[in-house]
């Protein structure tokens, strides 16, 4: 897989220069992780073991992903002058507070829905939960709505006032 290497950034702090460490030996951990991954994915003759590791692997592509923007997104914000950092600074206070609000928290009400659903399925599915996967993809599904509702809260939670426009 191939591997953006980035310097490290000029002029950094002590701490920004320690956390970039971290981050970029972090990314070369889930890198080899990733490797690990696929050759599993590559040596075995159950399907179903391909299956779950593939779903493992686009987690890991996704976890290696974010490591490489938090890494870059430091080196823009510590170095003079850098580039627009690639995970954007927190800029709520752009957008119109209570639409925000009326929005996040309609899509809120139907994560909730959707897992009271999911939680249905996955009981009728207790049956089955050894002898197939579906169970365990339900579980999948259920923690992935958590995620989609931490996401959601985190914007409520920090939406703020639209910031005055400035004068002259
Ligand atoms: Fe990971
Ligand atoms: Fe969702």
């Amino acid at each position: 897989m191939e591997e953006t290497l980035l310097s490290s950034p000029r002029g950094a702090s002590v701490w920004e220069l320690k956390m970039f460490e971290h981050l970029t030996g972090h990314t070369r951990r889930e890198g080899a992780l990733l490797e690990g991954y696929l050759s599993a994915a590559k040596d075995t003759e159950s399907k179903a073991l391909s299956y779950l590791v593939d779903l493992l692997v686009e987690d890991e592509r996704r976890h290696h992903r974010h490591f490489n923007e938090l890494a870059a997104s430091l080196k823009s914000d510590a170095e003079p002058g850098g580039a627009e950092p690639i995970i954007p600074r927190l800029d709520f206070d752009r957008v119109e507070r209570d639409a925000m609000l009326e929005v996040t928290t309609r899509l809120l009400d139907n994560e909730k829905d959707d897992y009271a659903e999911l939680k249905r399925l996955r009981k009728e599915l207790a049956d089955l939960e050894d002898t197939t996967l579906w169970a365990l993809l339900v579980d999948i599904m259920l923690r992935d709505t958590e995620k989609h509702m931490a996401i959601l809260r985190f914007v409520t939670e920090h939406a703020k006032p639209k910031r005055a426009p400035r004068r002259g």
